[in-house]
Formats: C-alpha cells, sequence, structure tokens
C-alpha cells in the first residue's frame, strides 16, 4: 500500500524500474522507494540509476570491467547501479543502502584487479563515480582539485592543457580512476622522485557513512591519513583530492634496451639488482622479462629489456649510464626524447595518437580488457643467478606464453620518507618490487584455473628470496590469494593476515580510524579494513 501512496509522487523512470519487478517487498524495491523519497530532486536522482531491466544497465556496468574475469555470466551483479552527479545523490544512496541492508561497492576506474568496486557476493549496489570527474588546475599554485572518478588520463591531459613542465605522481595506464590509484598508494613514472600518489595529496573532500562531507581539516589528520594509501572501499567514498602538481623538465627521455639469456641477459640482471636502486631518483628503471622462441634455434629464451624514463635530455642521461651501468652499453639509438606528456601516450604504447585519446575512458590499453591474475612482491637482497634460473624456467612454462614479471627498482625519494608518513610502508631497504602478471585471451578463459595456477605455483617459488614477516605486497595490485574477510564477520585476527602485508605496522593505526569512522563496517569488502571488536 505504502507502495501505490507513493507512486503518484514518483518519477517516469523510477516508476518504472520499481514496476518491473514483483510487487513483494524486496529490499532492491524499497531501495529504489527510498532513493526516490530521500532525493531533494527525486527526477535529477532517477536520472542516474540503473536497475537491471534498464537497458543501459549492462554498457554501464560493462564499461569500466578491467578484468574480464569478472565479467562472466556467473558474476554476481549488482541490484542497482547509481551514478551520482551530485552530492546529494551519494547521501541518499548511502542513506537508502544503510536502511534496507545492502551493501555499497565504490567505483572510479575500475581497474581492481579482483574485480572488488563492482562484484559482491551479497546483494549490493554500484556507486559508480563516472559523472564525478571534473579536473581543476592551478598551474601557478601548483595544485588541481580532481574528483575522484576522473582517469589519469583526464588529469594528465587538463595538467598539461595548463602547463608542459608540470605533473602529477600518477600511474602509467592512463584509465586508471584517481579514486582507486590514491586510495591504495599509486605507483608511476615520477614515484622514485616524488613518492606515491597519496605523498602528493593535500586535501581531500570525502563523505562518511552518515552522509557528512568532510574535508581535511573536519575529518582530522587520522583520517586523511587513511584514505591516502589505505585501500579503497574501507572508509567511506572520496568524491575529490587537492593534487600537489609537480615540475618536469620541457625535455624528458624513455629509454628501452633489450637482452636475451644468450646474450647475458642474466648477468646483467645481478648487475641491475645492485645499481638501479642507487640512480638518480629522476630515473624509474625497470626490468621487464616475458619468453619468446629464440631466433638462433627456435627454443623459448626470456627477453628482458632494461627500461626507464629519465627527467632530463638524452645528452644528460648518456653520461650517468655509461658510468654507473657501463654493462649495459647503452646507446643513442637506444633512447627517444619527448615531453612528459608525451611519455604518457609513449608507454600506453600510444605514440603519435592526439592528446585526446587521453580523456577516452573506455579506451582498452594495451594490458588493460584481458583476463588475469597479478601478484607482486618486495626484494630486500639481491636473488642468485640459480633463483633467476628458477624464475626463467618457469616463465617459459606453456601456461606462462603471456605472463610478463617486471622487476621495478625501489630506492629514490622512496628511502627518505618514513614508513609511516602514509599508509603505504613499502619505503627504505626495498631494492625492488616484482609485478606478476599472467593473462589469458577470451577462447582460453575456460582454462582459466591453469594460468591462475600457474601464478601460484611461481608466487610460491619465489617465497625465500622475497621480503619475510610479513611477506609484503603492494595495495593497490589487489591480491586475494594473501587472505580475505568473512564478508558477514570481518575480525582483526583475519584481517591481519592480509592486511601486515600490504600496511605492516601502519594496518593497527588503519583498524582505529575505521572503528572511529565506520564502527558498524557499513563500508566493507573483502579486503577492507574491520573495525576492531
Ligand atoms: P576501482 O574503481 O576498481 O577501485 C579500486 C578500489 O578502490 C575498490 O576497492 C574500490 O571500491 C575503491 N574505490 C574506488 N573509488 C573510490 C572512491 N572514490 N572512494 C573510496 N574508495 C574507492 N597501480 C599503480 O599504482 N600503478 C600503475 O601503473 C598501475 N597500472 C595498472 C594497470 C592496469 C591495466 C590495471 C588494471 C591496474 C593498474 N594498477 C596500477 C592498479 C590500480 O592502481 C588499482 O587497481 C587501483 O585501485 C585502481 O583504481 P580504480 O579507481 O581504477 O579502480
Amino acid at each position: 500500500m505504502k507502495f501505490l501512496q507513493f507512486s503518484m509522487l514518483l518519477p517516469p523512470l523510477v516508476l518504472a524500474a520499481l514496476l518491473s519487478f514483483p510487487m513483494r517487498a524486496s529490499p532492491h524495491k524499497d531501495f529504489l522507494l527510498c532513493l526516490s523519497l530521500r532525493s531533494n530532486d527525486s527526477t535529477s536522482i532517477s536520472n542516474v540509476i540503473y536497475t537491471r531491466n534498464n537497458s543501459s544497465y549492462s554498457s554501464v556496468l560493462e564499461s569500466t570491467i578491467r578484468n574480464l574475469r569478472f565479467n562472466s555470466t556467473d558474476t554476481p551483479k549488482p541490484l542497482v547501479i547509481v551514478t551520482p552527479s551530485r552530492t546529494s545523490h551519494f547521501q541518499a544512496t548511502i542513506y537508502c543502502a544503510r536502511k534496507h541492508g545492502l551493501q555499497i561497492r565504490t567505483r572510479s576506474g575500475g581497474h581492481d584487479y579482483e574485480g572488488l568496486s563492482y562484484v559482491a557476493k551479497v546483494p549490493f549496489v554500484v556507486v559508480d563515480l563516472v559523472n564525478f570527474r571534473s579536473v581543476d588546475v592551478d598551474a601557478e599554485n601548483r595544485v588541481a582539485w580532481v574528483q575522484a572518478g576522473a582517469i589519469l588520463g583526464e588529469v594528465y591531459y587538463r595538467i598539461a592543457e595548463k602547463s608542459r613542465t608540470l605533473a602529477f605522481a600518477g600511474g602509467i595506464y592512463y584509465t586508471i580512476g584517481v579514486g582507486g590509484y590514491i586510495s591504495g598508494g599509486g605507483f608511476g613514472l615520477l614515484f622514485r622522485k616524488y613518492g606515491t600518489g597519496g605523498d602528493n595529496v593535500i586535501d581531500a573532500q570525502f563523505i562518511d557513512v552518515n552522509g557528512r562531507i568532510l574535508n581535511r581539516k573536519s575529518m582530522g589528520e587520522d583520517l586523511f591519513w587513511a584514505i591516502r594509501g589505505g585501500g579503497g572501499g574501507s572508509f567511506g567514498i572520496v568524491l575529490a583530492w587537492k593534487l600537489i602538481l609537480v615540475p618536469v623538465p620541457a625535455t624528458v627521455t624513455a629509454f628501452s634496451v633489450s637482452r636475451t639469456l644468450e646474450q647475458n641477459a642474466t648477468q646483467l640482471i645481478l648487475q641491475w639488482q645492485d645499481i638501479a636502486h642507487q640512480l638518480p631518483d629522476e630515473m624509474n628503471p625497470d626490468v621487464t622479462m616475458f619468453s619468446i622462441n629464440s631466433t638462433q634455434d627456435g627454443r623459448k629464451t626470456i627477453l628482458p629489456s632494461f627500461s626507464s624514463l629519465f627527467l632530463g635530455t638524452i645528452d644528460e642521461l648518456l653520461p650517468i649510464m655509461q658510468q654507473r651501468f657501463p654493462q649495459l652499453g647503452l646507446s643513442r639509438q637506444d633512447c627517444t626524447e619527448m615531453s612528459w606528456i608525451e611519455s604518457i601516450l609513449y608507454y600506453n604504447q600510444l605514440q603519435n595518437q592526439p592528446l585526446e585519446i587521453l580523456l577516452n575512458r573506455t579506451f582498452q590499453t594495451p594490458v588493460g580488457g584481458q583476463y588475469f591474475k597479478i601478484k607482486s612482491d618486495y626484494v630486500k637482497e639481491p636473488i642468485s643467478e640459480t633463483a633467476l634460473n628458477g624464475l626463467f624456467s618457469r616463465l617459459s612454462d606453456e601456461e606462462a606464453s603471456s605472463a610478463i614479471i617486471i622487476f621495478m627498482a625501489y630506492g629514490g625519494i622512496m628511502d627518505r620518507i618514513p614508513e609511516d608518513a602514509t599508509p603505504f610502508p613499502h619505503r627504505a631497504g626495498n631494492l625492488y618490487k616484482i609485478y606478476y602478471n599472467v593473462n589469458w585471451q577470451e577462447q582460453d578463459n575456460v582454462n582459466s584455473q591453469k594460468y591462475i595456477d600457474w601464478a601460484r605455483r611461481v608466487y610460491s617459488y619465489m617465497t625465500p628470496f622475497v621480503s619475510k614477516f610479513p611477506r609484503e605486497a603492494y595495495a593497490n595490485y589487489r591480491d586475494l590469494d594473501i587472505g580475505s574477510n568473512n564478508v558477514k564477520y570481518a575480525s582483526y585476527a583475519q584481517a591481519k593476515i592480509w592486511g601486515r602485508k600490504y600496511f605492516k605496522n601502519n594496518f593497527n593505526r588503519l583498524v582505529q580510524v575505521k572503528t572511529k569512522i565506520d564502527p558498524e563496517n557499513f563500508f566493507k569488502h573483502e579486503q577492507s579494513i574491520p573495525p576492531s571488536l
């Protein structure tokens, strides 16, 4: 009866959504009614609600699913997707989801490696920030207010419109959402010079479980600390960040040198382990490894590529490399000069494309839009030749034909920022991070388990050679293998298993912050910070 009473007041779109469901009471229907009644302007909110009967539901849901493993017919789907265009829409959604027992999953760019921003095993609503993506650059004061639903490409593009010598310490793949990127730390081309994304945020706009809109001052330093690296989806919804813009030279240089194992690559990696973390802060050296068929005898070999961006010209780079890493034999032909913004195109394999491509949030980057499993490790002591050979042998397995392993050098400013400056704890003492990526194509998705098992075997093989007590991992490279909450009854003891790997000793402070801001644990997922009991 309640429904009939209110139906006269409802805007047509909400009414249609409600009528398309059976008339018996359901949290879903009650949620929609609540949204409509709770909203000051019910027409505006009805334009940003997508139920399963809406013809745009699938395209909105799939628009930013980056890991296609979580886009199958048996992947649990949200009852409703809300794409707020006003802060009051967030407030109404949080209020109504709490009232009617629905979980919220917040999505900015949809790059979560385990799909936690759009998949849940309980009835849930996705809040997608696609309409919350303005970027306001103040080049004079070197800051920018960026709404959390913007992708990094939009941020880079808007900065470049104002200045070619300012940048943000963002990630490489430009379709990553600013919301999730900074929430989990944020690691990119500039991180050895300027730190993580979270190190470069000076204010935020945030909505909590009670619908309060907070900024740095009103949320207090503890919560402001927690949201800059403590992992997305735990504390509330970040609406916007105020970013520090950092100086970059007019010309930067990218280089890449590839050598097969037959061309002495193993010795180069052994040397790289000692040298890379001590190279100038203006570089981000890494080694990317994958298997290829050898041109010599057609058998498999490994092709490591040694590369880096350098904040400067070729003429400045060459003497540094000749002095510090002569064994690599870097030559002018291996190097390409460009502007900072062009380096983003370069690393996304979009050279010669117009800059406007960075505004295209649905574009599939070379490594996006696939089926994949990711893992990460931190290395504190150089790995021996024997251990490396074991890794190469696994990279030659049949399941690894599309796998990539990357060693990413640490050092630089990461050695000088204290471990507790933000929740991201992987600072001094790390030689490099390892990124394991095994991916496959749609036609082979029936065999997904064999690829996932391969990743687990390699991870297990690497145990003696990487960080211990805890075995550290990067929060933004989400990996549910390292531990997961019981979604209904998250406990400190259970969460500590994965939490210490991502956050080390910062985990306890994150729990304290969570206990204050969301004691009933409304914002939760398989790896969210639990409140203390
Ligand atoms: P998504 O929307 O999926 O959110 C990720 C998590 O944050 C979820 O838990 C979500 O609920 C939460 N969240 C999202 N928006 C929020 C908000 N506004 N408020 C609160 N919580 C929010 N990382 C890196 O550091 N450097 C890199 O170069 C790359 N490269 C890369 C390439 C590709 C192809 C992928 C798929 C991923 C990466 N990553 C990465 C990892 C990436 O940084 C990580 O997945 C981020 O969490 C993605 O943020 P999105 O907003 O895109 O994800």
